[in-house]
């Protein structure tokens, strides 16, 4: 039994310690916004926040973020209004979709450490997170109008 505070609730869960917290999260939590891409750290789509700093959640064991507070894409705002959600439709950064949930929840970390990142910063925050659309160009865009909505 593990608990964890997701997306502001807390829970007990009855899965192995072992278990990779992205499987907890998509497939006993039933939280589907956070996606497998590569399963080894390398694509970024998996990125969820663990006490506000991003992680990688397919190579973390649920064990060792036991009683700390995991936010998912589903939990940064209750209604799309986090500044890069907004900076994210506006410029519509989004072709097919399937890096975004992790390069949006990197920003998102980058913003609240950073609140004006450079392009440097962008580039070290981001540079984890592949898009096989090459969406980089308006994700960067998107970051910098994320920051002056925020
Ligand atoms: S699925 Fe976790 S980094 Fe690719
Ligand atoms: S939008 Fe398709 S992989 Fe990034």
């Amino acid at each position: 039994m593990v608990t964890l505070t997701i997306n502001a609730k807390a829970q007990q869960l009855d899965v192995p310690d072992d278990m990779p917290l992205l499987w907890v999260l998509r497939d006993v939590a039933h939280l589907t916004g956070t996606k497998f891409g590569c399963g080894i750290a390398q694509c970024g789509a998996c990125t969820v926040h663990v006490d506000g700093a991003p992680l990688r959640s397919c190579i973390t064991p649920v064990s060792a973020v036991a009683g700390k507070s995991i936010t998912t894409i589903e939990g940064l705002s209750p209604d799309a209004s986090h500044p890069v959600q907004r900076a994210w439709a506006e410029l519509d950064v989004v072709q097919c979709g399937y890096c975004q949930s992790g390069q949006i929840m990197s920003a998102a970390a980058l913003l609240a450490k950073i609140p004006k990142p450079s392009d440097a910063d962008i580039d070290q925050a981001l540079s984890g997170n592949i898009c096989r659309c090459g969406t980089y160009p308006r994700i960067r865009a998107a970051v910098k109008r994320a920051a002056e909505l925020g």
